[in-house]
């Protein structure tokens, strides 16, 4: 008897296998039930008569939910089943009955979020979420293909650091060993920059920690970033390779995982679109379309979440925005040579109101430019000496960039917060579980 996962139940239509999974639902009807069995592959329904399975309809009868089951029997085509299949059922082992006393806390009707959340451990069992994690894993797998198609090394960035890279204010300060200082990584850029003058193209992709006070749907305290970075590139080349690799793990997507897509019910005529080129606007020209939508923003403000939503509208894919004033950016940033004032900087804003998903750009090369920028922005240049190297031996113009899986993958999920997207999502007041 073959062992199957749901998801293959298509090809073994007529024949007896056997499955390993939950009971996810049931409902019962006379003389007959209908067992929902699910095993992380997918759902089946099932079918057991009192009259010719009477071992496995008593097994199966009150059977609560979540309760662990080997079940064996006949495929069939059936239209009416999600999935277009079911199962016969004709034996049933069940390895451990859910307690009636205790019954799974998770019903299969809307609870709130906050008791979601307190049983993530539980609520990524179900369908919607498991699709949401089957996605996030195909994201993961197309980007880090994409990446090595390029020529790429994957150089993983430490994550115990001892300076800050993106401002002050979100660092985790841990007690290291001995009462010594050290910051959980806000992202490994300034690391890979050292492994790109060592290997010439190089990417890392982990986990980066940022303390932000912001409760908003776009916002975790763990995500995790794809960073790129290029030794003799330039703000245009990365552009370049950002466009492809959004395509690439888009389309991925739409190819690979049609079937989550569609249990999520997202519409994904708007993802068909997402193919490389994207456009590229300036910063001037993004605030000139907000300015025609009557919002404020002026030159030196900083493009917010309600302000890259009306730039993106403007577009059926995702904009590159780029050549921000370097005064709100980050200090490591190259000046444009014509306009001093501007970063070579970029970001690039997803549809449908998903916002931020990507930041880079150029990074300086002068070892004098970036001391100066060290002092403006009182960072210790002990801390850096190591990163100042980099401008003493072989400097080279080079760039980069960080790509935000979560609010990737959100977005091409279409969910309404990033909290979902992760296994455990830990967030400004949430680390358990
Ligand atoms: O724009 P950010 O801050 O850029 C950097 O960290 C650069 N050092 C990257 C580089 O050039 N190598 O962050 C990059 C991306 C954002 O566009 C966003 O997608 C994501 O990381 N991000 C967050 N995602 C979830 N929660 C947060 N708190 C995030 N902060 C940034
Ligand atoms: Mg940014």
């Amino acid at each position: 008897m073959p062992i199957i996962s749901i998801e293959q139940a298509g090809k073994y239509d007529g024949q007896e296998v056997t499955i390993r999974g939950w009971l996810y639902n049931i409902r019962e009807s006379g003389k007959l039930v209908f067992p929902i069995f699910r095993d992380g592959t997918g759902i089946i329904q099932g079918v057991c008569a009192l009259k010719e399975n009477p071992e496995a309809f008593q097994a199966l009868k009150g059977l609560t939910q979540e309760s662990s089951v080997i079940v064996t029997g006949t495929i069939r085509a059936e239209q009416r089943a999600p999935g277009g299949f079911e199962m016969g059922v004709s034996k049933i082992q069940v390895l451990q009955k859910v307690s009636e006393a205790q019954p799974y806390p998770i019903q299969l009707k809307e609870h709130g979020v906050d008791f979601l959340l307190d049983h993530r451990h539980l609520w990524i069992r179900t369908p919607r979420q498991a699709s949401i994690l089957r996605i996030r894993a195909e994201a993961v797998r197309a980007a880090r293909n994409y990446m090595d198609s390029q020529g790429y090394i994957l150089t993983d960035a430490p994550m115990f650091t001892p300076a800050a890279c993106e401002g002050t204010s979100t660092l985790f300060e841990v007690n290291y060993i001995d009462d010594q200082k050290a910051y959980l990584t806000q992202s490994g850029q300034l690391y890979i920059e050292a492994t790109a003058m060592a290997l010439g193209k190089v990417y890392t992709f982990g986990p980066t920690f940022r303390a932000e006070k912001s409760k908003t749907r776009r916002h975790l305290t763990e995500f995790w970033m794809l960073e790129p970075e290029a030794a003799y590139a330039d703000l245009a080349d990365m552009m370049t390779l950002a466009e492809g690799l959004v395509s690439a793990v888009v389309q991925s997507v739409l190819a690979n995982k049609s079937i989550e897509l569609e249990t999520l019910k997202r519409d994904t005529k708007k993802l068909e679109n997402v193919k490389a080129p994207f456009p590229r606007i300036t910063y001037e020209e993004a605030i000139a379309i907000l300015n025609k939508h009557n919002n404020p923003t002026k030159f030196g403000d900083d493009i917010g979440g309600d302000e890259e939503t009306i730039v993106s509208n403007e577009f059926d894919r995702p904009v590159m925005v780029h050549r921000y004033p370097a005064a709100i950016k980050a200090f490591y940033m190259q000046p444009d040579a014509e306009r001093p004032d501007l970063a070579l900087a970029f970001d690039m804003l997803a549809p449908e109101g998903y916002g931020e998903i990507i930041g880079g750009g150029q990074r300086i090369h002068s070892l004098e430019l970036l001391k100066q920028r060290l002092q403006e922005h009182h960072l210790p240049e002990e801390a850096f000496n190591w990163y100042l190297d980099l401008r003493r031996y072989g400097s080279v113009p080079h760039a980069g960039f960080g790509l935000g899986l979560e609010r990737t993958v959100a977005w091409i999920c279409g969910t309404e917060h990033i909290r979902e997207v992760i296994p455990f999502p830990r967030m400004i007041y949430r680390v358990y579980p």
